[in-house]
Formats: structure tokens, sequence, C-alpha cells
């Protein structure tokens, strides 16, 4: 059970206005809000061991570097993955999928197939649209079903022997639909194929075993965990961590450098090339706690109430049409008010406090797909309450009057 109170007053935002109205905050799926605990883990790294890891031999550096792998440790744990050293520092899930797109190149051949989604972010069509630039490979797509789902007899029809990567996403930022990913993984492994899973969207309100899974990489951003921007993990299974060249050149991923020939470090730390954002890498951890604390399941519970009666609410907005009805969806409501454009919907309840995002929301062919210009999203985390939906509802009905 969430106690709301007890949550809410534990995000020292909520308590701001915004343009002289309470904060409510519906923009969950683009960043999440975060906890004083997380707020103060950053304040107590940089006033007590700020500090390079895996460096010096200073007790400042130890500390720093101890309380960075320890955070590591804990995502192992949190995601079950069998090693820690399977767990690779990035600065989010963009740079993860852009890793394993780069590195995957020296494996991939002219004319081998790689496999995505209809409803994936760009940031998991462009990289793998840029390794086919570079190899000749040929990119197909899993179509989707006008209620954001995707078509899985299709997809088994796209496998064959030629298909090298598979790379969808755990749960669509767009729509919210949640990916049948055992499925994906399994008929993927069927014809060899590697299996890459955008899990951004997942992680804040799902429990993600790696081992269960069997994918061969995921991804996360920390920022949409409840904390820092500017981190995230790429899990890789250690073979293909092993098999795959480093992504990045530069100190910290090597072993011997010479001017005839490198060798590489071990795991992780060949893919972890430069100083990275220590702090947020620490407070990674933090952020995982609190979701522990407050229980992933208890998140997920919530957030499916909120789901539900946000969507009997707003489809009692005449002329409200919500883009992404799988039975299978998470917290996440876009819509569009017919015959208004959702930048002038967003513009008019941001006035009132209501901070939503409209647009194409970084994946411009489920808009073709929809011949729509963009939508109105509202994005739920377990912070928000029915009262705030409602408040929601009210908003748009003034927006549609002053606009129609
Ligand atoms: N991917 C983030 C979103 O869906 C930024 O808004």
């Amino acid at each position: 059970m969430i106690d709301i109170n007890k949550v809410r007053n534990d995000f020292p935002i909520l308590h701001r206005t915004v343009n002289g109205k309470p904060l409510i905050y519906f923009d969950n799926a683009a960043s999440s809000q975060k906890p004083k605990v997380v707020i103060d883990a950053i304040e107590k790294y940089y006033e007590t061991i700020n500090s390079n890891i895996h460096r010096g031999v200073h007790t400042l550096s130890q500390l720093a570097t101890d309380a960075y792998e320890e955070s590591r440790f804990k995502i192992q744990q949190h995601f079950n993955a069998k090693h820690a050293h399977e767990i690779i520092f990035t600065r989010g899930t963009t740079e993860a999928i852009n890793l394993v797109a780069s590195s995957f190149t020296s494996l991939i051949n002219k004319e081998d197939e790689i496999i995505i989604s209809a409803i994936e972010h760009h940031s998991n069509i462009v990289p793998w649209q840029l390794l086919c630039e570079r190899t000749g490979a040929i990119l197909k797509v899993i179509p989707m079903f006008e209620d954001g789902s995707l078509d899985m007899e299709t997809f088994t029809n796209l496998l064959s022997d030629k298909t090298k990567i598979v790379a969808v996403n755990h749960i669509s930022n767009a729509l919210g639909t949640i990916n049948p990913i055992e499925e994906i993984i399994e008929k993927a492994h069927a014809v060899n194929a590697a299996v890459l899973i955008d899990g951004a969207q997942a992680t804040p309100h799902e429990k993600v075993d790696l081992q269960a899974l069997d994918c061969d990489f995921y991804t996360c951003s920390a920022h949409k965990m409840y904390g820092p921007t500017g981190i995230g993990f790429l899990y890789g299974k250690e073979e293909w961590l092993h098999k795959l060249p480093p992504y990045h050149g530069g100190g910290e991923m090597i072993k011997e450098v010479t001017f005839e020939k490198t060798t590489y470090a071990d795991l992780p730390h060949k893919f972890e090339a430069g100083t990275p954002n220590i702090e947020a890498g620490i407070v990674f951890g933090t952020a995982i706690d609190y979701i522990n604390e407050i229980g992933i399941e208890n998140i997920k519970a919530y957030e499916h109430e909120l789901l539900e009666y946000g969507t009997e609410k707003l489809l009692e907005i005449e002329g409200l049409k919500i883009y992404g009805t799988s039975p299978n969806k998470t917290s996440v409501i876009s819509f569009n008010i017919e015959g208004i454009h959702p930048y002038d919907i967003g513009t008019i309840i941001d006035k009132l406090g209501i901070a939503v995002r409209t647009g194409h929301h970084c994946t411009q062919p489920i808009m073709n797909f929809y011949k729509i210009p963009g939508t109105i999203r509202a994005s739920f985390a377990f912070y928000n309450t029915k009262e705030e939906i409602d408040a929601l509802v009210e908003a748009l009905k003034k927006a549609k009057m002053m606009l129609s």
C-alpha cells in the first residue's frame, strides 16, 4: 500500500506552485521528480567524499570508488544480473543503446538483418540505422496494431538466420504499451539473434529480473527512477561484453598502452572510458534503495489504479481520443481533443500548474501511423493522486472551451 501523504512529503518539489497554482506533475515518463534522500545524497557526496575514482590511493578516492562500486552492486542485486561487472554505467539509455549498436559494427555483415519495432523511441531507431549505414545491414520493423500493441505474428515471420539483433522497448514511452518481451526474447534466441531491451520506461514501474528474462542487453536511465540525470546503465551478458570491442577509448578502459598496441581493461571498465558521472552513479543506488523502501509491487498496483481512474475520467470529455489502448499498459495516457492542437492544450494547462508532455515524444513513426502531429501525454508516478487527475480533467474542459 502507498501512504500517499508520506510519499508526497518525500518530494520537496511537489510542494511548490507553478503560475500561482499547486504543481501537478504528470510528466513522469520524461523525467521523474527526486525524493529528499536523493537530493541529500548528492549534497553529501560533494561535502564529504568528492574525488576521482579508480585512480588514487588517497582516502577520498578510495571512499568514492567504494561508494560507486557499491552502487553497481546494488543495481546488480535489484535487477538480478549474474555479475556486477555485467552492469556498465552510461549516461543513460540513449548512450547504452549507442554503445551496443556501435560495438556491433564488427559483428555485422552486409545483408544481415536488425529488427526493431514500430513503437520505438528515436533512441532505439537511429543508432540501428547508423549501424545499417556503416555495414549494409537491413533494418526490419515489427508493425503495430491500432491499439498500440505489436503484431507478433509478423514478428515471427520476420525472424530468420539473417537476424543478428532484435531491439525493442519493454514499455512504449508514447503509448504505455507493455511489450511481450519474454516471447520476443525466446523467439529471437531460437534463431540465434541477440536481444536488446530498452527498459527506460519499465524500470520505474516493473520488477525486472535480468536472469529470468535472459535478454542479452538491457538499458535504463536513473532519472526516470527518481534518481539523478546523466546516469544509467547497460546490462550485457558477460559473454557478449567480452565479444564486443570497446565503445569509447580513453583513460580507465585500458590495461596497457603503447604506441604500437593497447590492451583493454577487464569488465566493466573496458566500456567505461573517462571520468564518469561519479556523484550520479553513487546516488543511483540511493534511488534504488528508495524504490525498494516503497516497494515496486506497491508502486505498480497504485499506478495501475491511477491509470484506470484517469482513463475513465478523461474519456468523459467529449471529443477526447486516447492513443495506446492495449490491455497490457503502464500508467501513461496519450490523447488528443478533436480539432485542437496538443501544444495549445499543453500551454493552457501549464498556466493552471499542470505539467504534461506534448508533441511527438521522440516517436515520430507512431505519430505518422496515427496521422497526427502529436499527442498530449499524462504519465503518472506513485506520488500522483486521483484529485490531481480530477484537476487535469477540469483544466482540459476549460482549455477545450477556450480553444473551440
Ligand atoms: N523519453 C522521454 C519521454 O518519453 C524523454 O518523454
